[in-house]
């Protein structure tokens, strides 16, 4: 084995390495008294949750203020200039003015009713989303009672209501150190959401 082949290899296993330590935390949650816990009341008074309050950061790099710019623009994150590194597109087919795919998250956290952005993304699955980490996850404590609303507008709830969310997941590197500040939701509906509300294209970059 010559010297050239040997430091190729290593590269390899480096990026092999690297793909593989960041590992996903999933928890499932029983959906049976998710949607009962919540009242319009408690929905209304469900208070905005803000990101942790710490340096903007992908994977491992402080972004430039250009880059911070593209990212906060993004429609997933128009509402709290949060903080999740990927870019999303509108797929043409939906009409732009029918913004069913992106909507309110309602969750408990350490026993407070928090709301949050959510959008439908697009996946084979079709009952997958995304939102921030930080709404399902905070020190050592899990969100609780998470349900989405597509479409949900200042206590208007669209003709898709109350959608409960069964299955959360983010990347170890969330949790260890509130760097990749995103999380996949998985929604508890029979069916085809995405074929019902339509769903961002996403990419992570
Ligand atoms: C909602 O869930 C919380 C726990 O997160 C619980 O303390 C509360 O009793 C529940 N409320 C209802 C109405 O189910
Ligand atoms: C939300 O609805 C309330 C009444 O239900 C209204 O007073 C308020 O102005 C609305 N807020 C926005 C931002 O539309
Ligand atoms: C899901 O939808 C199908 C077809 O609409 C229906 O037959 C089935 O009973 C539903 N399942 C549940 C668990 O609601």
């Amino acid at each position: 084995m010559n010297k050239k082949y040997i430091s190729y290899m290593l590269i390899i296993l480096i990026i092999v390495e690297n793909a593989f330590t960041q590992s996903i935390i999933t928890k499932t949650y029983n959906v049976d008294k998710t949607l009962a816990n919540w009242t319009r009341e408690k929905m209304l008074n469900a208070k905005t949750l803000h990101p942790p309050n710490k340096e903007f950061k992908v994977r491992n790099k402080a972004i430039n203020s250009g880059e911070k710019d593209t990212i906060s623009s993004d429609p997933v994150n128009a509402e709290s200039e949060v903080n999740a590194p990927f870019s999303v597109g509108i797929k043409s087919e939906f009409e732009v003015n029918t913004p069913l795919p992106l909507g309110k998250l309602f969750f408990t956290l350490f026993n407070e009713d928090h709301s949050c952005t959510a959008s439908i993304i697009t996946t084979d699955d079709g009952n997958a989303g995304i939102t921030a980490a930080h709404c399902l996850y905070s020190h050592g404590e899990y969100s609780n009672n998470i349900m989405f609303c597509p479409g949900y507008d200042n206590g208007t709830e669209s003709f898709l209501g109350r959608i409960a969310v069964a299955k959360t997941s983010m990347l170890d590197t969330f949790i260890n150190s509130l760097d990749e500040d995103y999380g996949g939701l998985k929604f508890d509906f029979n069916g085809s959401l995405q074929s019902t509300a339509g769903s961002f294209g996403w990419c992570i970059n």
